[in-house]
């Protein structure tokens, strides 16, 4: 694959520059991101940064992903990994 890209974990996701996190993973086909500390699935809602629905933990911090700018290299995850 080439072009700018971001790890998802551990898949590379593909993006436009402007693109945001949560566009980029709707684009690749992930329409939730995964656990919160609550255990309730975070996904992409209201696209403002205002419902903190889409939390997720961007090179170990926690961010909204419909606000956060994709950018080539970062480490994207999910906030509490899956115990299942
Ligand atoms: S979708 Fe609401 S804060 Fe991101």
């Amino acid at each position: 694959m080439t072009g700018q890209s971001f790890d998802w974990m551990g898949r590379r996701i593909p993006f436009r520059t402007g693109e945001s996190l949560a566009a980029a993973l709707e684009a690749a086909g992930i329409l939730t991101f995964g656990p919160d500390t609550l255990g309730q699935e975070t996904r992409y809602f209201c696209g403002i940064g205002a419902c903190q629905c889409c939390l997720l933990r961007v090179d170990g911090v926690v961010r909204e992903a419909c606000i956060t700018p994709a950018r080539a290299g970062m480490q994207v995850e999910a906030l509490e990994r899956r115990h299942d």
